[in-house]
């Protein structure tokens, strides 16, 4: 935390939440023309505010921020059959969870394609493993 550097801090952000939040400036409107749409926004545990740690400040505030987008765009598509949803896929095995990982790269992605696949009644708004509600 302490000699986290600003361009990490940029860059992060524009990675993982500036990212997300200009690709749905774009698709939103053509998904409430269409009255459907699904969006998942990929989080992580360490975004959670009631598990709050040291280390990767970066990271973490970024998909606390994500969440915050998640909860923002969730009330701004409501009534439009638009689900809008974060979901940790747990620590997987990719480049970025390493060989150590607990979970395959298909446990990892079950969770997203269950919140990209929600039937029109499933919910919005939430955050998600493994298709179930966890803590902010
Ligand atoms: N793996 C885990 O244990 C874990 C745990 C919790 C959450 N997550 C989340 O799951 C998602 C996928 O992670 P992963 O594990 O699959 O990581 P990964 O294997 O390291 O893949 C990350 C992907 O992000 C792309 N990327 C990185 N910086 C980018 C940028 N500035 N602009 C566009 N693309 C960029 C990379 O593209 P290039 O290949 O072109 O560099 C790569 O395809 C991430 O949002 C991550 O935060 C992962």
């Amino acid at each position: 935390m302490f000699n986290a550097s600003l361009e990490t801090l940029s860059a992060t952000l524009k990675t993982n939440l500036y990212g997300p939040l200009l690709l749905a400036q774009e698709l939103v409107p053509l998904m409430k023309q269409q009255h459907y749409g699904r969006i998942v926004n990929v989080s992580s545990g360490m975004g959670q505010l009631s598990d709050m740690e040291g280390k990767s400040p970066a990271y973490r505030i970024s998909k606390t921020a994500l969440n915050a987008l998640t909860r923002i765009l969730a009330a701004e598509t409501r009534g439009f059959n638009i689900l809008v949803n974060s979901v940790c896929p747990g620590w997987v095995r990719t480049d970025m969870g390493g060989p150590s990982a607990e979970r395959t790269v298909e446990q990892g992605a079950s969770g997203i394609v269950w919140a990209a696949t929600l039937p029109d009644d499933g919910p919005s708004g939430g955050f998600f493993r493994d298709g179930q509600p966890i803590a902010w």
